[in-house]
């Protein structure tokens, strides 16, 4: 029997190397290896694994050759160090609510679930910053952040389920990018344990440290292709709790446009959120025949809408700002109709209609696209690829909303609108299809005339790894192989995502 304790891994690594190279290695000894490290109940196997499923969209079983479920950086590390040696494949496991396939495991990988680090380590509320562990929840990172009177510059739907860790690795973005950047821009410091089991401690917690190459940049947007995410230090901004939110309807794009620059004007830079939505998205989201929806705040008839929210410190000159500005947009007829939220209750019905994106995607089967584009090319590129689409699929629906400040669309095929209600929200069922791959030649095709990207916050993961050319020249490509090469010797880290 191969026996490894973590203290002495260094020398029975020896042993296991030789083994491995006589062929003799078998299953059993590697998790009794792993095993050694994270203790028997946080190595699962089996039915443990197949009673989970794939992620969030997907209820199928979950496949690995086994689960290892570390404590720390060091766990990590020896584990790697493992893996490493016998040349075993590395998937890590966050939240499971990422897009792309990114998280994508087989029976013949080993998943390094992060879930039992969790922690938030410290607070600094005169620098502003936190110390957390990877596996932490987004959303708990964001209530201790407000309980110190504080708050963290990232904001999703999947906030109560994704973790730090994955919105580092896929440099999550969501609903407030406008103001305060993406994931990127929040992470100061990170600690990463590469594929041979070194560990970067790379915590900076300085707004300014010029001190060399910004390391931390490259593990992030990176999805766990380069190493593991254990810990970062995260940026914090001063709290904004007073909330202003309105949703907007227009007749023409030039008129969302033109408020969009107008209320980020006159907003002082409060302007949190500016989410749009075409007709066919809103009219969902307010189909009171559907389960889950809310009645619509405003008529179904524009070609438009926009919820828009300022935060500020100030209850009542941010009212004022926004409400202000609100009128002046009105009375310059960029707005066409307006509600804005007096309670809570309407705030949230609200947003729900643009965070429900569970009943557009009960379509089956349905194609769902993350793409970024200069914003003025917009109105042109969605008649174009509208058309194409209803030349294949003359019922085609067609939703559209999204991160309209960021250039950032999200794009729902659904050839067959008469198949909604499907219980799975299973997205891009059916991948391989003919129909999958045509829809995707129509919206991606255009893309690499107007500069834009066939990902804009979801990744490339394995779903958008055959189009990752419309938005990266070979140079480009040719430095990410390098950069993964190098870092990764025996490509065990996330094998065959992104590059
Ligand atoms: C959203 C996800 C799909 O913004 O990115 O709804
Ligand atoms: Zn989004």
């Amino acid at each position: 029997m191969l026996r490894f304790s973590t203290v002495s891994l260094t020398s029975k690594r020896v042993t296991f190397r030789h083994r491995y190279k006589d062929q003799i290695l078998i299953m059993s000894e590697l998790f009794h290896a792993f095993a050694e490290i994270v203790g028997d109940v946080n190595v699962l196997t089996g039915d443990a694994i197949s009673e989970k499923p794939k992620n969030y969209w997907d209820p199928t079983p979950l496949q690995a050759k086994a689960i290892v479920r570390p404590a720390n950086a060091r766990e990590v590390s020896a584990i790697l160090q493992i893996c490493h040696d016998v040349k075993q494949s590395v998937v890590t496991h966050g939240g499971l609510t990422g897009l792309a396939d990114g998280d994508h495991s087989t029976d013949q990988d080993v998943v390094l679930s992060l879930t039992r680090m969790n922690k938030i380590e410290s607070i600094d509320c005169v620098g502003q910053t936190m110390n957390v562990e990877a596996g932490c929840l987004l959303e708990t990172v964001q209530i201790a952040a407000t309980k110190n009177g504080l708050q963290y510059g990232v904001d999703l739907g999947a906030r109560g389920s994704c973790t730090i860790g994955g919105n580092i690795a896929t440099n999550a973005g969501g609903l407030s990018v406008l103001r305060y950047g993406m994931t990127r821009e929040q992470v100061l410091g990170l600690e990463v344990v590469l594929a041979d089991g070194t560990i970067i401690s790379s915590m900076n917690s300085m707004m300014k440290n010029n001190a060399g190459y910004d390391l931390k940049q490259l593990f992030v947007g990176s999805e766990g292709t380069l190493g593991v995410v254990t810990k970062a230090v995260l940026r914090l901004r001063p709290e904004t709790p007073y909330e202003n939110t309105a949703i907007l309807a227009f007749e023409r794009f030039e008129q969302v446009t033109a408020t969009l620059g107008m209320m980020n004007n006159a907003m002082n830079g409060q302007l949190n959120a500016f989410e749009v939505m075409w007709n066919d998205y809103y009219c969902l989201g307010t189909n009171e025949a559907i389960k889950g929806t809310v009645r619509p705040p405003l008529s179904t008839e524009w070609p438009l809408y926009a919820i828009v929210e300022s935060k500020g410190a100030n209850a009542s000159s941010d009212q004022e700002n926004f409400e202000s500005a609100l009128a002046d947009a009105l009375e310059q007829e960029l707005i066409s109709d307006a509600v804005i939220s007096q309670s809570e209750k309407e705030r949230a019905d609200i947003w729900s209609i643009r965070e429900n994106v569970d009943i557009v995607l009960s379509h089956d089967p349905k194609y769902i696209y993350d793409v970024s584009l200069p914003i003025i090319e917009m109105p042109a590129y969605l008649d174009d690829v509208g058309a194409k689409l209803r030349k294949k699929w003359p019922d085609v629906a067609f939703y559209v909303y999204g991160h309209l400040a960021d250039g950032n669309l999200h794009l729902i095929v659904a050839p067959e609108p008469q198949n909604l209600g499907s219980t799975t929200v299973k997205k891009n069922l059916d991948a391989d299809s003919e129909w999958y791959k045509s829809s995707n030649d129509m919206i991606y095709g255009p893309l690499e005339k107007l500069g834009g990207s066939v990902s804009a916050e979801h990744g490339i993961g394995l779903e958008k790894k055959p189009y990752i050319g419309f938005s990266r020249n070979q140079n480009e490509l040719s430095m990410m192989r390098l950069l993964k090469q190098t870092l990764d010797t025996k490509n065990i880290l996330n094998p065959g995502k992104i590059v």
